[in-house]
């Protein structure tokens, strides 16, 4: 039997930091960020809300529309690069908060491109019959490692959490093809330095703003606009399928003249794109899947309609999938 999703959540905070806002914390302005970036708002964390909060609002939802219990969860995977604590997984906080005691559980590190990693691993546990149902959960809280000084960054980023389930589908459906990739020699282009074993968290690192985002946007820019294409093109080929017939591409939420540059890499219109940047800015592993499970909200996903979701993030890392809804 394929392996397709089988119910979509999604979660983002109350809280909106809007381009106004911002405007009185850093030199900025709504135009600039506008029209170089598509971003008008972004969701915040209330205080004290961690991933795991986020990943528990969003699995609730994607379990009752697949119409499963947390009990007969096989496998839980949580894509982030914001983790409640550096251990245990996030994934093993959420397990317990649901109650998933059937579940192996653990956290993913491939950044924006996290969700689609997630899919693939899980996707594969399912094939072999290794288990039946997944939760994929992309999360992330980017405002905890914003910058809220720097404007090259601090305009990018919220925070949110989506989620499917995934399983066995009728035949015809599903995932057709997942292409994932990385380019280690692009890791010092975006990254957060502090914390790990290499350089501790202490008084030096926290005064070098070391746990704080580091990007070199430009060369993030140019290798993203390369790179969302030739994933996209890849899935494709894997897949048998012709840029024609793609009926909604749901690409990782960075930057409007990034997602533009794919569409038109895939001679397509913006009527068949999912973009929500414009209310939630950057989410990392977030923004596809809570892009796939707005598409579901709005009606946008009929049985049978075929997907490609695309993204690009940290590591440099890329991965995109072709499925059939
Ligand atoms: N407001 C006003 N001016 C700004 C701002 C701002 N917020 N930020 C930068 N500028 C200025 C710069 O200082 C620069 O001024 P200068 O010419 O006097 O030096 C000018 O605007 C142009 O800066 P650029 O960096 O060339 O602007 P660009 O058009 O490249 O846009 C951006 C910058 C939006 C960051 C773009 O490069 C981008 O989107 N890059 C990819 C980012 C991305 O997708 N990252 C993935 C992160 S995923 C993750 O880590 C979770």
């Amino acid at each position: 039997m394929p392996v397709g999703v089988l119910g979509t959540g999604k979660y983002v905070p109350d809280r909106i930091l809007t381009n106004q806002e911002l405007e009185t914390m850093v030199d900025t302005n709504d135009e600039w960020i506008v029209t170089r970036t598509g971003i008008r708002e972004r969701r915040i964390v209330a205080e004290g809300q961690a991933t795991s909060d986020l990943c528990y609002e969003a699995a609730q939802i994607a379990l009752a529309n697949a119409g499963i219990t947390a009990e007969q969860l096989d496998l839980i995977i949580v894509a982030t690069i914001t983790p409640d604590m550096a251990f245990p997984s996030t994934a093993c906080v959420l397990q317990e908060k649901l109650g998933a005691k059937q579940s192996a559980a653990f956290d993913l590190s491939a950044a924006c491109s996290g969700f689609v990693y997630g899919l693939a691993n899980a996707a594969n546990f399912i094939a072999t019959g290794t288990y039946k149902y997944a939760l994929v959960i992309g999360a992330d809280c980017l405002s905890k490692i914003t910058d809220y000084t720097d404007r090259n960054t601090c305009i990018l980023f919220g925070d949110g959490a989506g989620a499917v389930v995934i399983g066995e589908v009728p035949e015809g459906r599903g995932f057709k093809s997942f292409e994932l990739g990385a380019d280690g020699t692009g890791g010092p282009l975006l990254k957060i330095e502090g914390g790990g074993s290499r350089n501790p968290a202490s008084q030096s690192s926290i005064d070098q703003r070391m746990h704080y985002i580091y990007m070199a946007g430009a060369e993030v820019f140019k290798f993203a606009v390369r790179i969302m294409g030739n994933a996209a093109d890849e899935a494709l080929r894997k897949a048998g399928w012709d840029k024609g017939d793609i009926d909604l591409l749901v690409p990782h939420q960075a930057n409007m003249r990034i997602i533009q540059a794919s569409l038109n890499r895939l001679e397509m219109t913006e009527d068949k794109c999912m973009i929500n940047l414009d209310r939630y800015g950057n989410m990392s592993a977030a923004s596809i899947p809570v892009a796939l499970a707005e598409a579901e909200e709005q009606g946008r996903l009929r049985e049978g309609d075929r997907l490609v979701l695309v993204g690009f993030g940290g590591g440099l890392t890329w991965g995109a999938s072709a499925l059939v809804w």
